[in-house]
């Protein structure tokens, strides 16, 4: 299959299967111990049914949505994703000139492989910049002094991850940085020598850019990655949000949140965002799925900050449920990375024109002419009066969909 003959997400994750060694490609797609967490984020959204209504007179759909002052052209942008040209070289970059160019948020990850400036050039009005806190302050006030010198519009705040977790394909796979692979290894990358050749060509292990400054006059690539694993992760405290509240004049937005009780503390700070996430399913295998939390969130926070979420998307009528539930913004991280995996630039507009094409299409279907409609109203609702109280949960409905699929994965580890 090439990238231009792919329907959805799920093409883009085997052609992005089909071109990395499985070690790499392992690092994108895992999540923490078994996997549960990853798996419930995806059937998550199949839990809900959208209730269309018909015989709408059909004036065209409008998909655009404001947020933070900004009208992008779509309810969705791309989520911080680390290490990103370890996949694709150039990647992170690739994924920045193709939100602008779509007119999306694109969040650079605090472990990314291009550096702030570098964004800034190629997405001005589009990029925001995820902070890791780092161990020492000072570096943590310097990233936040750049992000607001190159004009980013917002800073996103990742707390979620105190500890590195336990991901255990990685430790299978004997994934570390720079990438060292055992003899048993090679034999399975060998079978991806675009990859490999790609890799080479641009030097081998990408260098944590942002990095760079801190690490001392000429650090390579790996004296880089080795300095980052003195700094994070650190776990940020609520003191913490607040002196980045202080340092930061624009939006700032906390990501991870899981607990109302959480979001409505981030928000007194004076945040004007929360996302809601569980980092993808790559830290805590026992977190609930971020739209499982997303109404208790969105109620507690009330319109006082803009909820948003990430966590599982693969579809746009995922996106449009999470709108339904309370969401304003949803974001994506694997969808994106995959397109850039599996064919660079293209690929990632590529993603970014499926979920567009999939929101237009479920929007007409459901006779929703604008996002400002979505509400429960569209969901099919236990209490409602035309639901069947003996209907099967929609839990039963699906009961194997992710965990067929995630079993099987891990059979192969
Ligand atoms: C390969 C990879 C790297 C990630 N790196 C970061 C990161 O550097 N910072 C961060 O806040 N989240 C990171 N995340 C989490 C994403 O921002 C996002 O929360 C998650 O991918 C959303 O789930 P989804 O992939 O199912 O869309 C990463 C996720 C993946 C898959």
């Amino acid at each position: 299959m090439k990238i231009q003959d792919a329907v959805n997400i799920d093409d883009l994750r085997r052609l992005a299967r089909r071109h990395l060694p499985r070690i790499a490609f392992d690092f994108v797609e895992g999540g923490v111990e078994d996997e549960h967490c990853l798996a419930i984020n995806e059937t998550s959204f199949a839990r809900h049914r959208l209730l269309p209504r018909y015989l709408v007179e059909d004036c065209g759909r409008d998909q655009s949505a404001a947020l933070f002052g900004h009208s992008y052209a779509s309810p969705f942008g791309i989520a911080p994703t680390g290490l990103a040209a370890l996949f694709r070289p150039g990647a992170d970059l690739m994924l920045a000139e193709a939100a602008a160019a779509a007119n999306i948020p694109f969040i650079m990850s605090g472990a990314s492989t291009a550096s702030i400036e570098a964004a800034a050039r190629v997405a001005p009005a589009h990029t925001w910049y995820q902070l890791y806190a780092a161990r020492d302050k000072k570096i943590s006030e310097d990233l936040i002094r750049r992000a607001r010198d190159a004009g980013l519009s917002t800073l996103v705040l990742t707390v979620d991850v105190p500890v590195s977790s336990k991901r255990e394909r990685n430790m299978r796979n004997g994934f570390e940085l720079p990438l060292k692979l055992k003899w048993s290894k090679w034999i399975e990358a060998l079978m991806h020598p675009v990859w490999i050749a790609r890799y080479l060509r641009h030097g081998g292990m990408p260098r944590l850019e942002n990095w760079a400054p801190y690490a001392g006059a000429g650090a390579d690539a790996k004296a880089i990655a080795d300095f980052v694993a003195t700094q994070i992760p650190c776990s940020a405290t609520w003191r913490d949000l607040e002196t980045f509240r202080r340092l930061w004049p624009r939006h700032l937005v906390v990501k991870g949140i899981l607990h109302p009780d959480d979001a409505v503390r981030a928000v007194e700070i004076g945040v004007d965002g929360i996302m809601v996430s569980n980092h993808g399913g790559r830290q805590l295998d026992q977190a609930p799925a971020p739209l499982d939390m997303l109404p208790a969130i969105r109620a507690a926070v009330a319109n006082k900050a803009v909820v948003m979420l990430d966590g599982g998307v693969r579809r746009g009528a995922d996106i449009l449920t999470a709108l339904c539930l309370g969401a304003r913004f949803v974001f994506v991280g694997r969808a994106t990375l995959y397109g850039a995996v599996a064919g660079g630039l293209p690929g990632v507009r590529k993603a970014i024109g499926i979920l567009r094409k999939e929101i237009d299409l479920v929007m007409a279907q459901i006779g929703c002419p604008s996002l400002q409609e979505l509400g429960p109203g569209f969901l099919l609702q236990a209490g409602a009066p035309w639901a069947r109280t003996d209907a099967p949960t929609p839990r039963d409905d699906v009961p194997e969909l992710g965990q067929r699929r995630f079993a099987n994965k891990t059979v192969q580890l």
